[in-house]
Formats: structure tokens, sequence, C-alpha cells
């Protein structure tokens, strides 16, 4: 049985103090929850909120990070500096870091690596533009990403990497893949991860949906056989809507 992952990508929102006050709102109420509970913050308050979260079952993620081990790299964040900080999870290859910093397969396969090494667990991205499904591409898409992503990743450890399938065209923009949609998309991606790690790895591999989750929906989707999780945005920065995407 593989345990849903419900996690909240807070982009580039919220200071330290509110990060730690949403922490303390939800901890009491997460008891009971059948799923992970994952909390993606902005990098500036990783320790802060880790900090808040020790001993609640809440987890903590960064949302990126550099693959290089250190050295001369402004502004970037080494993997080992994630882990002096017990960070459980790391977004990689989000959408808006392909579009917006140029990400390519490669880099996104390096962090990969480095992330596994180092202990931290990929939350490795995927999805494609709303012309890619238009021309009936997506599935060539997805794979191409989710398996360059995997590149060099044994079998152990690649059934421990989390994915999300984020369809480009649904982020931020109120517009939801149908769960039937985005449960083919990750049944497919399943069948790919498959083809080449066999089912024991296939089958353990968590497979989140991304794209304008919200409590109202989150239930269909959740009800879908091989959609494992979520990964949301705007509606995970409020703590009360947040709660409501544990309700599935
Ligand atoms: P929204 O939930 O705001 O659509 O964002 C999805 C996302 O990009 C999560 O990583």
């Amino acid at each position: 049985m593989r345990k849903p992952i419900i996690a909240g990508n807070w982009k580039m929102n919220k200071t330290i103090d509110q990060g730690i006050s949403f922490v303390n709102e939800i901890k009491e109420k997460i008891a009971g929850t059948d799923a992970e509970v994952v909390l993606c913050p902005p990098a500036t308050m990783l320790a802060q909120l880790k900090q808040a979260a020790t001993g609640t079952g809440v987890k903590i993620g960064a949302q990126n990070m550099h693959q290089a081990e250190d050295g001369a790299f402004t502004g970037e964040i080494s993997a080992a500096m994630l882990s002096d900080l017990k960070i459980d999870y790391v977004i990689i290859g989000h959408s808006e870091r392909r579009q917006y910093f140029n990400e390519t397969d490669q880099g996104v396969n390096e962090k990969v690596l480095k992330a596994l090494e180092t202990g931290i667990t990929p939350i490795l991205c995927c999805g494609e533009t709303l012309e890619e499904r238009e021309a009936g591409n997506t599935n060539e898409v997805v794979k191409k990403q989710v398996l360059a992503g995997l590149e060099g990743v044994p079998a152990e450890k690649a059934a421990t990497v989390v994915i999300a399938y984020e369809p480009i065209w649904a982020i931020g923009t109120g517009k939801t893949a149908t769960s039937e949609d985005a449960n083919t998309v990750i049944s497919f991606i399943r069948e790919s991860v498959d083809a080449v790690y066999g089912k024991e790895v296939s089958e353990a591999v968590r497979i989140q949906y991304g794209g304008s989750v919200k409590p109202s929906n989150v239930k269909t989707l959740m009800a879908e056989t091989d959609i494992d999780g979520a990964l949301v945005g705007g509606a995970s920065l409020d703590p009360e809507s947040f709660l409501g995407l544990l309700d599935f």
C-alpha cells in the first residue's frame, strides 16, 4: 500500500512568523490523517519550520537545491546544506524552475542523484504545456521528463522517489485536469517506470497530481487508483484550506 502524500508548495510566499504560525495552527489537527503531510516553504524559513515541525508529524521539504557538492555558485543551496537542517524532501524540476530558470532534464537528473546520495527524497516534477497536450504529446513529454530525471538511479532508490505530475496549463489557473485524465497520465507514468524498473518499483513509487488542487476537488482526485497524493500551491497557503486537503 502506498501512503498518500499531500505536500504544500508555498513557492515565494510567507515570512518566517507566518510560516511558524501556520505549523502551530495545523499541528494538532493533522492527527488521524492517512496522509504524509509535507510543507515546502521558501529557503529562508527551512530551519525554523523544521524546528517548529519536529515531533508533529509534519515533514519539511525545500523547493529546489543545486546539484554540486559545494563551490562558487552564488545564491545556491546544496543538498548537504539541506541535510544539515534535516530536511526530508526537495522539489526538483518544478515547471516554474524549468520555465523561468532554464532547468533542463539533465540538470534535474543531476539534482535527483545528488539528493538521493545525500539522503533527501526528491519530489520529481513533470508536466506538459497546453500546446503539447493539444498536439497529443502529453505521454511522450512526461515519460521523457520522468525517465531522464531517474537516469542512473538504482532500483531500490527509485522506489523511494516521489513523482509529481503537474500539467503546466493547470498550475495556478483554476483549471484542473479531470480526475480521469490525471489518473490516465499517472498510470502511464507508472507503466513507464515499470518498463525500466519492473513492478516492485513501479508499484511502490508514489505519484502525486498537482495543478489547482483544492479542498473541493481533492476527494475526486484521490479516489482514483493511481493518484497517491497532491502537490498544492495556492490552496496550501491558508491553514484551513490546507487541512481541507487532508480530508479525502
Ligand atoms: P496551484 O495549486 O496553485 O495550481 O500550484 C500547483 C503547483 O505548482 C504545486 O507545485
